[in-house]
Formats: structure tokens, sequence, C-alpha cells
């Protein structure tokens, strides 16, 4: 008997202010025309000071539990995936676990940047899997624009801010893929690109927090190729092919990347999952924040497959099946 990680619950949460393109370019050299030709943004929601990123992902995760019906003493284990935490430490998933007003479990952070919310997830099903962890709360939570240099164009109007969480529960099944929850996940990482997308701080390297860098294009080169290699994996060791996916929920970067992606897999536009125009890029909450819009506006339907990829600064990258 297998035990599978079923997704009962997802939340979302976004700061109180909107921020479109054309209040940016009042502030830096760009333009509304260039930033959604190049990426398909609009707009993108900016945390206010108290808006921390414990408090966003404390938002999603209680949505989560809400949806779930299920109080936040039951669960096991807390994951927060975030390269924007509240402090150098502790973990914002302790942040969150004491917020959420529970005391019980384990709860730590999980640091891979966009591919955050993927490696949390693994984490998290393998808990549930082996029996280390009955349920979980996956949480992707980031503040981005603390970490980005206002003065740099060609950074700052990719990121927004925002929390997505998934609550998990360990089910038996048959071990077949036509069971519902977490069917696999699929990580990589080559760390030779460090400079390709860094943030030139740190408790160890600078004592300051630091500005997020990013090589744009080495990037754009590299995501695409990375992360179809991840798909195809996922695809092939389920004995899967992309006919077999209802939703892509991709991690949400730049719409360019997105739809090559959807091209890839042959898959008709509306059934690609797409929050980039409004949230923008917000790293490890970038997924959940996705997958929670589609399933409450009834887009994700039970017994769906839910196929996600994403890509970021390490590099990592990585894909995971989930049968909603
Ligand atoms: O989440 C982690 C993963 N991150 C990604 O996947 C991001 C991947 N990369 C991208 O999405 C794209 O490379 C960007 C959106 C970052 C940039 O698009 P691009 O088509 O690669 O543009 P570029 O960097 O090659 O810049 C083209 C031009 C440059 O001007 P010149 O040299 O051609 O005169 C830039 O200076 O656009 C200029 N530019 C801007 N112009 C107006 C750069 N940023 C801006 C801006 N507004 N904000």
């Amino acid at each position: 008997m297998v035990t599978r990680a079923m997704a009962l619950g997802c939340g979302a949460a976004l700061p109180r202010r909107l921020v479109t393109n054309a209040d940016l370019a009042e502030r830096v050299d760009t333009s509304d025309d260039w930033i959604r030709k190049r990426t398909g943004i609009t707009q993108r929601y900016i945390a206010d000071a108290d808006e921390l990123t414990s408090v966003l992902g404390q938002r999603a995760a209680q949505a989560a539990l809400d949806m779930a019906g299920v109080p936040a003493d039951s669960v096991d284990l807390i994951v927060c995936a975030t390269s924007t935490p509240d402090e150098t430490f502790p973990s914002t998933a302790t942040r969150i676990q004491a917020g959420l007003g529970s005391t019980r479990g384990a709860a730590f952070d999980v640091q891979a940047v966009c591919s955050g919310f993927v490696y949390a997830l693994s984490l998290a099903d393998n808990f549930i899997r082996v029996g280390q962890a009955r349920s979980a709360l996956v949480i992707g939570a980031e503040t981005f624009s603390r970490i980005l240099d206002w003065e740099d164009r060609g950074t700052c109007v990719l990121f927004g801010d925002g929390a997505g969480a998934l609550y998990l529960e360990g089910r038996e099944g048959e071990g077949t893929t036509e069971d519902r929850g977490v069917i696999s996940t699929h990580l990589y990482s080559d760390g030779r690109f460090h400079d390709a997308l860094y943030v030139d701080g740190g408790p160890s390297s600078t004592k300051t927090v630091g500005h997020l860098r990013m090589e744009g294009r080495e990037v754009f080169r590299h995501a695409v190729v990375r992360m179809s290699e991840a798909v195809d994996t996922a695809l092939e060791v389920n004995g899967l092919t992309p006919a077999d996916i209802d939703w892509l929920v991709p991690h949400q970067a730049n719409r360019r990347i997105i739809e090559a992606m959807g091209k890839r897999l042959n898959l008709p536009d509306e059934r690609v999952v797409v929050t980039v125009d409004k949230h923008a890029n917000t790293s490890a909450a970038s997924i959940p924040l996705a997958l929670c819009e589609a399933v409450d506006d009834g887009r994700i339907q039970p017994g769906d497959m839910i196929l996600m990829e994403a890509m970021g600064g390490g590099f990592t990258w990585g894909s995971a099946l989930l049968r909603w």
C-alpha cells in the first residue's frame, strides 16, 4: 500500500498595494509597453512595511487550512519556501507556525529561490510517503520588493510580493497514476550558474541584505531547456504523455517562457494557468498563487492532472505532478 500526499486545501495572500507598470514608469526609465511586450506583466502587488513574508505566508496557510477544514495544531510539518525570510533566523516557517497558534510538529524553511515551492512540495511529499508526517503545510512566501535594486530597470519591474499555500494529508492509495495526490517530484541544481541570478549580500559574505542581480538573457536561455528536461522526465517515469496533462501551472517569470512551455507540451492556451500578468514574478509564491487561483475559479477540478515546473537562482529547477 502506497501512502500518497493528497492536496486538500490551498490558499493565497497578496499585499494591499497594487503597483501598475505606469506607476513604475514614474520612478524608473521604463514603459508599460516595454514591460508588457517583454514579460506579459501589467501590474504587481508590493508589500507595505507591516506585510512581512511571514504575515503573507500565515494568511495563505490559514486559508489553505480553512479550505481543508482542519485546525492548525493538527499539522505535523510546515515547510516554507522563501528567499526573503523575515530575519536571517529563526525560520519564517516557525513564525508562521506561531502565528497560526500551533506548537506541535516541525517547521523550517527551504531556500531554492523560484524553484522553492517545487522543492518544498517534494520534501513534504517524501515526509508523508515515509510516514514521518501525516499532514503538511507547504508554503511559498516572498517579499522580493525588499531585495530589489529600484535603480535597476532590468530587474525591478519584474517582481512582486505574495504567498500561496497547499495543505497535504497522507492517504493510502493503490500506487497508480489514477490516484489523487502528489504523483512525483523531480529536483535539479547546478551551482556553476551562481552569477546569472543571485543576491549580492548575506550575513556571511557582506553582512548586508543585498540586492537581486540577474543576467536576464542568460536565465531566459536556460529556462525553457532546463524546465523541459524536468517535465519530460516527470512524464516519462510515470508513463504519461502531454495529452494526460489537464493543467500546466508553471512558475510565473515571463509570459514568453510560459507560452514556450505550453507549446512544447502542445497544450491549448486555456489549459495553461497564467498569473504573471497580475502578480509579476513572486518567486517561490508564484506556483501556489496560480494554483489557488485556478482552484478558486473552478478551472481545476478533482481528478485533474496538474504539471508544475520552475527554475530559479542557483540554478535550481524541477517539476511536480499532482492529481487534484
Ligand atoms: O524567476 C527566475 C527566473 N527568471 C527568469 O526566468 C527571467 C528570464 N529572463 C527574462 O524574462 C528576460 O530576459 C527579461 C524580461 C529579464 C529581459 O527581456 P529581454 O528580452 O531578454 O531584454 P534584454 O535584457 O535583452 O534587454 C533588451 C533591451 C536593452 O536595451 P538595449 O541594450 O537593447 O538598448 C535593455 O537595456 O531592453 C532594455 N531594458 C529595458 N527597457 C525598458 C531592460 N529593462 C528595461 C525596462 N524598460 N524595464
